[in-house]
């Protein structure tokens, strides 16, 4: 009888247990909202479907992804963190320094992400040497999209130095074309600005002035040049430029109202989820000068409790670094693999310029990580420098005061 008894009261605790674990959850806070991006985004959450995950969607629309980290800010401080969150470059080790994030070593060490991902990479998703965020993919930032029409029927080839941008600028501005497609937004301005710098800093001067944050650097005539061809730029774009959202510009060189847009390669994902081909309906080419500015979207997952959620966090990070995921992903997202083992053969001609290039750039040592894109510094000291780009794009402010404004907001953020 009492073996019958404990016999019957551990299957009713199998039971019970079995019930009351509904399998994999995870609340996804993420800023994929555009066209391209939610087809993205999809295959995530279908692959997680698939594997008998459930998935909360918390999408917060706003490029460049500002009012997701406000709204993180705001769940953490009030004790309820999303299960993971689109979250990359040093802002990952600063939520670690909180004390928030949870740690994925398991799922990276049984999935061997050492062997297949670039040192570069995994640096970024490793917290005091444990694994505290999965890499999804390689977004390269410095690219100059264009309309291919636009620009054949007003004999025009892609630029390959600024000069060459300036003199196409102003003969599509005479022909009553916007050359270029841009919104006013912060962090759009800092997109542009960090290309230009590239180009007239070249990679040493653009690595001393936004990784090392060097004096002398941020205050040089060089980048005094920087500002000037920002002047240029905010001449280039049209009046109706305040507040656009990214995705819109991209459109208006798709529909042929303006030639050029100057963005990462998420802007490839637009035109290819409104059908348009690469070499065809739309050019892409690196901004003019050497180098590459890489941006790594990834997901950190926080603490929480409940092993549905756990299991959810694990079940996550192991797909999102997955092969075949990377694969299909970036087809969509416009980025490439972060892994190495991915082939390529199903890429477009710009995903495959952009491995090229990262290699070429990784071997030469102008592999560089994206200011703009919070992969370089720390939150404080990149707002630092966005906010006087910003001031600098929306003002008549002269290029000597805005490299000292520039000086003096670095100075202070440290
Ligand atoms: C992110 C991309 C995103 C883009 C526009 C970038 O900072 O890395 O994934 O598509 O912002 O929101």
């Amino acid at each position: 009888m009492k073996s019958y008894l404990t016999c019957a009261a551990s299957t009713l605790a199998l039971v019970a247990s079995t019930a009351a674990f509904a399998g994999p959850e995870a609340e996804v806070l993420h800023y994929w909202t555009s066209g391209g991006e939610a087809k993205s985004v999809a295959v995530l959450q279908k692959e997680f479907a698939d594997n008998g995950g459930t998935w909360t969607d918390m999408p917060v629309a706003g490029g460049g992804g500002d009012a997701a980290m406000t709204a993180l800010r705001a769940r953490v401080l009030s004790g309820n963190a999303p299960t993971a969150v689109q979250l990359k470059g040093p802002a990952i080790q600063e939520w670690y320094e909180e004390g928030v994030l949870a740690d994925i070593s398991a799922v990276a060490e049984a999935n061997n992400w050492a062997d297949v991902l670039p040192e570069s990479i995994a640096g970024h998703m490793k917290c005091e040497g444990t694994w505290c965020a999965a890499p999804v993919n390689v977004h390269r930032v410095d690219w100059i999209w264009a309309n291919s029409d636009v620009l054949s029927s007003n004999g025009i080839e892609m630029p390959k130095t600024w000069d060459e941008f300036n003199a196409a600028a102003a003969k599509l501005q005479a022909a009553g074309i916007i050359p270029l497609a841009h919104g006013g937004q912060a962090w759009q301005d800092a997109t542009v600005f960090e290309a230009v710098a590239l180009g007239i800093l070249g990679a040493d001067g653009f690595r001393k002035a936004f990784v090392d944050l060097d004096k002398e650097t941020l205050t040089s005539d060089a980048m005094v040049a920087v500002f000037d061809q920002m002047r240029k730029m905010r001449g280039f774009v049209d009046p109706n430029f305040s507040g656009r959202d990214w995705n819109l510009a991209t459109a208006m060189v798709m529909n042929g109202e303006a030639a050029f847009q100057i963005m990462g390669d998420w802007a490839k994902g637009e035109f290819m989820a409104a059908g348009k081909v690469p070499g065809d309906d739309f050019l892409c080419m690196s901004t003019p000068g050497e180098g590459f500015l890489y941006n790594v979207d990834s997901f950190a997952m926080f603490s929480v409790d409940g092993e549905e959620k756990r299991q959810g966090q694990d079940l996550l990070a192991k797909l999102v670094v997955g092969q075949n995921f990377q694969k299909v992903f970036n087809l969509n997202k416009g980025s490439i693999p972060a892994r190495t083992d991915v082939s390529l053969d199903e890429f477009d001609s710009c995903a495959v310029l952009s491995a090229d290039d990262m290699a070429a750039s990784s071997a030469g040592g102008s592999l560089l990580p994206s200011y703009a894109h919070g992969m370089a510094l720390r939150g404080a000291q990149s707002g630092a420098i966005t906010d006087v780009v910003t001031a600098h794009f929306n003002s008549d402010m002269s290029s000597a005061d805005a490299v000292q404004q520039l000086a003096t907001a670095v100075a202070n953020s440290m």
